[in-house]
């Protein structure tokens, strides 16, 4: 009867799942097969045994496996013998996180250093499969020895600009779990929402953990009308901060000092410098409300923040922010120009005596920490002032100030917008995307980004302790957004943090990458499939006056497409190599990858006007980051979209652009038409004026059109402007544009000036 009962079982599920390691991400460093011909079987009757070190960790791998499959695996503290998973600590395992799969025919074991070791043995085997109900798992004859390269593998999720219930931080937890990430950085304070229950402070949840409102979309004119917050109360941290610990992740919490503190001054406005009232901010950017930095009952405040920030996390380490800070208010405060006076503050070259004071004020907080057994973490700006003990340094402006640091002797987390930001677009194409961050971060740059900055020595390579994501959340209103703008990013991510820089390959881990999403599936996580878009490469050759187009697509998908504008599919037009365009056209494309459909259609005009496969002269410079692949860009017969750093468009800031186009003989030309695209939270304006000029010999010019433009103002939209300049028709050999940036805008403090970025320059 019992044995009837079990053939019936194994006929209904007779499908074993295959496990493969290679398709691990993070991708282990050593996996040898020990054998081919045989496998060992993990299914209803396997029994996983643990030493009392892993008795967390099997409850884990036993939830992993029937979460995705539905295989019931039996634990045992006992000794077990045959069919059976063991889980065990091996102090010959040199790294900390290190561990071991040995796998025979009889069973599979799982050994680390130490139980975070274990932890990602097991998140290792549980990524090796695709989740599916099934009765058996068919594990290879393998050893995987593996450990991490950085020990600090964080993330950021800001839970200020947009709140997040507890429900989603254990998600969350969860999320970092299965790509072997073991730092939660939760960054808890800003202008716009206080999030922790401080039981000395309660104004600070009951005045300042709701706003009433919040701006619509990238700080426009209009608010949606809805009150937004909440906060985690002592307990809900507690219990947080273990569920995290389970899973070999230490929280390091942020209370952001001095700057980002409008919530603080919301709820205590004494600790202000004009003394409010405040309210929270509704807005998005950076305050200039800051924490007064001459009043005692600031310190007062300080102390009993951090005092039981530092009660409630366990852990060594705790970010005292010190980011974005402006001095605006110190300047003009009677008691903060009385503490620089009282500390013998003056301005030094390249510190001002406001930097200095913050230099102070942080380090109030880092002595009181220290004491308490902590070690604090600042963002790069703690470098302006000085900086002192061993604090941690977040470089995210660049690598600039981690570099400085690790010269310095000071452990570093890199963390830089251009590879880190995860509130970026992943995609170029931003019309078919959720409101973002204005900022481009494919997960390929995610994925080649090495945080050991080549200029350093091994031995100040040795301070780089790690890397870490950052998800502000102004623009991420939702946890699905959280996963959306996350994943597979989170995965990439995984890698740089995981795995040997020399070991990483994108195309290996485009293939390998299917087994993960499948896992994200069957959790129910919200990912995106931009990665999966159509790849398309355009190069000019002026002398056959075509335009070759490559297209390309992760794990050789097969791409159709078409040059009419029609709806590409799979009957017409499969991509076989690269082609030639020689007539402006609209090129539509799409890849086809199995099990995963397609993505949105590729869709591109190719504008072949009068200026293309013509010589192009730029008389001024660009700005130093917005080169694009130079000026031969401005006439490539491609149209930059809403996306500035999409590579196509080119900034001017200091310089107008100026730049002269070579008909090569007689044309007739009627019409010039410049695009420009305005990005106002990143300075970039649209013209204030532009100048056409032509002539018959490159040196003598005549004016033809002449266009000014009102300064932008603040409830324009962002994106792109096409500006037309059209004139009597007129026969030219030359074209010379002139394209002076709005240095101006109105009601923005734009220091420097406001940046034009400039596209296409088509002439009809
Ligand atoms: C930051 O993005 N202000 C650290
Ligand atoms: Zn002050």
């Amino acid at each position: 009867m019992t044995i009837g009962l079990i053939m019936l079982a194994t006929s209904i599920n007779a499908i074993a799942i295959v496990s493969d390691f290679n398709n691990v991400i993070p991708r282990p460093n050593n996996i040898t097969i020990l054998s081919d011909s045989d496998h060992f079987s993990l299914n209803n009757n396997t029994v996983v045994c643990y030493d009392i070190d892993n008795e967390s960790n099997s409850i884990h791998l036993r939830k992993y496996i029937k979460d995705a499959t539905g295989i019931d695996l039996k634990t045992t503290h006992k000794k077990h013998c045959k069919n059976f998973v063991r889980l065990a600590i091996n102090e010959k395992i040199y790294n900390p996180e290190g561990y071991r799969i040995s796998v025979s025919k009889n069973c599979c074991l799982i050994e680390g250093k130490t139980k975070a070791g274990v932890f990602y043995g097991i998140q290792t085997l549980r990524k090796s499969f695709v989740p599916e109900k099934s009765a058996s798992i068919d594990i290879p004859i393998v050893l995987v020895e593996d450990e991490p390269r950085f020990g600090y593998r964080g993330a950021l999720l800001d839970v200020s600009r947009h709140f997040f219930k507890t429900e989603d931080i254990y998600r969350f937890i969860d999320m970092l779990a299965l790509h072997n990430l073991n730092i939660f950085h939760w960054h808890l304070s800003d202008d716009q929402g206080w999030r922790i229950e401080i039981k000395s402070r309660p104004e600070l949840t009951a005045k300042a953990s709701v706003r009433p409102e919040t701006v619509i979309g990238h700080n426009t004119p209009k608010y949606d009308g809805k009150p937004h917050g909440g906060f985690y109360t002592q307990q809900e941290v507690r219990d947080i901060v273990e569920y995290a610990s389970d899973r070999n992740i230490v929280i390091v919490p942020e209370i952001d000092l001095p700057g980002h503190a409008q919530a603080s001054l919301t709820a205590y406005p004494n600790i202000g410098c004009t003394g409010g009232p405040y309210e929270l901010w509704k807005i998005w950017g950076v305050s200039e409300e800051v924490l007064c930095a001459g009043n005692d009952s600031t310190y007062r405040f300080i102390e009993d923040v951090l005092g039981e920030v530092a009660d409630m996390f366990p852990g060594e380490l705790i970010h005292i922010g010190g980011d974005e800070c402006p001095k605006t208010r110190w300047k003009n405060c009677a008691k903060c120009q009385a503490k620089i006076k009282e500390l013998g503050l003056t301005d030094q070259p390249g510190r001002t005596a406001e930097q200095q004071l913050q230099r102070y004020i942080m380090e109030f907080a880092q002595d009181f920490l220290t004491k308490r057994g902590k070690r604090v973490i600042g963002w790069d700006e703690m470098l302006e002032g000085g900086i002192g003990g061993n604090a941690v340094i977040m470089s995210w402006q660049g690598e600039k100030g981690g570099i400085e640091a690790a010269k310095m002797g000071l452990d570093v987390i890199m963390t830089p917008t251009s590879h880190m930001y995860f509130d970026y677009y992943q995609t170029s194409d931003i019309e078919n995307e959720p409101n973002a961050n204005d900022g481009y971060l494919p997960i390929e740059k995610v994925y080649g980004y090495d945080p050991v900055p080549k200029e350093l020595t091994p031995e100040q390579s040795k301070h780089i302790i790690g890397s870490q994501a950052c998800l502000w959340s102004a623009y991420i209103p939702t946890f699905k957004d959280v996963e959306y703008m996350s994943l597979p990013r989170l995965a990439a991510l995984s890698e740089v943090q995981w795995c040997m820089h020399e070991n990483k390959d994108y195309k290996r881990f485009t293939n390998s990458l299917e087994t993960l999403l499948r896992q994200y599936d069957s959790m129910g996580l919200n990912y995106s499939r931009r990665l999966f878009d159509v790849d398309a490469k355009f190069s000019t050759d002026a002398d056959a006056k075509h335009i070759m187009v490559t297209l390309d697509a992760v794990n050789n998908a097969k791409i159709y497409y078409t040059l009419d504008g029609s709806e590409p599919d799979t009957k017409k037009n499969l991509y076989t190599k690269p082609f030639e365009i020689t007539n402006s056209s609209t090129l539509k494309a799409i890849a086809i990858h199995d099990g995963f459909g397609t993505g949105p259609v590729y869709n591109e005009k190719i504008d072949i006007h009068k200026g293309v496969f013509r010589n192009i002269t730029l008389h001024t410079s660009p700005s130093s980051n917005w080169c694009a692949a130079g000026c031969q860009t401005l006439n490539d017969a491609l149209h930059g979209n809403a996306n500035r750093e999409s590579g196509r468009w080119m900034g001017f800031r200091e310089e107008d652009l100026v730049a002269t186009i070579e008909l090569g003989d007689d044309n007739e030309v009627s019409e010039v038409e410049v695009s420009t695209c305005m990005v106002k939270n990143k300075w970039s304006f649209h013209a204030s004026k532009i100048v056409v000029e032509l002539s018959g010999d490159g040196v003598t010019f005549t004016t033809v059109a002449t266009e000014e433009y009102p300064h932008i103002t603040w409830d324009q939209n962002d994106g792109v402007r096409k500006h037309s300049l059209k004139f009597e028709p007129s026969i030219a050999r030359y074209v010379r544009v002139t394209v002076q940036p709005d240095r101006k805008p109105e009601g923005h403090n734009v220091h420097g000036g406001g940046y034009v970025f400039v596209d296409e320059i088509v002439i009809r």
